[in-house]
């Protein structure tokens, strides 16, 4: 039996990710959380004839254990998106105290599910949500994972613009944080190899680190990516789940905490003691196994994008941590 929890299942991402669940056939009982609308988006998704069993809760009468209350995987995209003209750290200011919120129910109702934390700043939110499970002693770092795949689908959909073929062919590292340049693509580490024409380097590197932006800039003060990352973020629960189930091999990129991580030490060594970077992660029964690193082989060019990688990052999750433990 495998029960999820989209927190944030009414919004933007929320729907189309809860959508991808229900007729996955991966899961057995899928429960929606918000704080509006969750009775009208459980009542259209319980009419799909799939295997899951849709429940969906608002706040009240303990809407938010309920929702919890027995969940292996829980993911969250609740929080306001960006306008144009706006950073993703312009959202601290609110979706601070929601992931805040949200992860403490998790401590409480289901310390032991995976946690993915889709809510922007990735960068921060992610060391919110670890801060909140280390004050109630559940923290686990191989089970929370900040969400990054989008950055890695991009990766490759725009490599392929470039230099041609199918988009799925080519698996794109892309490290650091989510957000402009603490997004770092290795394009020297992409397989199968490519050979990038020089002159169209900078552009391609750009386009990875922003590409949250053309969304952005698109919707027009609609929001923000919705349908790709809800796309991205089933992809990589998808990966979780059967990695939990047994399927042996698989690899995602995302940010976690190194130090609790197989592997994650010498990473932290070889990006100057950051707590959380992304990196792709072997991902097995008990979530994160081994994290990779491929800082060894990066180039003076990667060398030089991961600089400002890391200066970005440590004020980032200084940030987040602070949110925290500034409270007591
Ligand atoms: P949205 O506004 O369409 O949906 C957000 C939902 O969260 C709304 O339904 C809202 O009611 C709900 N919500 C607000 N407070 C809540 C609370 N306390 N409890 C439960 N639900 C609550 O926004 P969206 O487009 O779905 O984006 C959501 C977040 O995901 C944003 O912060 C955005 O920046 C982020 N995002 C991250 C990535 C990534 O790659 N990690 C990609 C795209 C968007
Ligand atoms: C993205 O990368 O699309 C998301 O982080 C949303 C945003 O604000 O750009």
């Amino acid at each position: 039996m495998v029960k999820a929890a989209v927190l944030g299942a009414s919004g933007g991402i929320g729907q189309p990710l809860s959508l991808l669940f229900a007729v996955s056939g991966l899961v057995d009982e899928l429960s929606l959380y918000d704080v509006v609308n969750t009775p009208g988006v459980g009542a259209d998704l319980s009419h799909i004839n799939g295997k899951a069993k849709v429940t969906a809760y608002l706040p009240p009468n303990d809407g938010l254990q309920k929702t919890l209350e027995g969940c292996d995987i829980v993911v969250i995209p609740a929080g306001i998106p960006r306008k144009p003209g706006m950073s993703r750290d312009d959202l601290f200011k609110i979706n601070a105290g929601i992931v805040r919120d949200l992860v403490t129910g998790v401590a409480k109702y289901c310390p032991k599910a995976f946690l993915l934390i889709i809510s922007n700043p990735v960068n921060s939110t992610v060391p919110i949500a670890a801060e909140v499970l280390k004050q109630h002693n559940v923290f686990d770092p191989t089970r929370l994972f900040g969400v990054t795949s989008l950055d890695v689908v991009r990766a490759s959909t725009f490599v392929a613009a470039v230099v041609g073929g199918s988009p799925t062919e080519y698996t794109v590292p892309v490290i650091g944080g989510h957000s402009g340049e603490t997004i770092v693509p290795l394009l020297s580490q992409v397989s199968p190899k490519v050979d990038i024409p020089e002159d169209q380097l900078d552009a391609l590197v750009n386009r990875i680190q922003f590409g949250g932006d053309e969304v952005v800039k698109a919707k027009d003060g609609l929001g923000s990516a919705t349908l790709s990352m809800a796309y991205a973020g089933f992809k990589f629960a998808k990966s979780l789940i059967e990695a939990a189930g047994g399927k042996s091999g698989i690899v995602e990129p995302t940010y976690v905490y190194l130090s609790g991580v197989p592997g994650g030490e010498e990473v932290k060594e070889a990006v100057g003691g950051l707590d959380f970077f992304a990196v792709p992660v072997e991902l097995g029964p008990n979530g994160a196994v081994k994290a990779t690193n491929p800082l060894p082989q990066v180039t003076d060019y990667e060398k030089s994008l991961l600089k400002k990688c890391y200066e970005g990052l440590e004020g980032n999750i200084k940030k987040g941590v602070e949110f925290i433990t500034a409270q007591g």
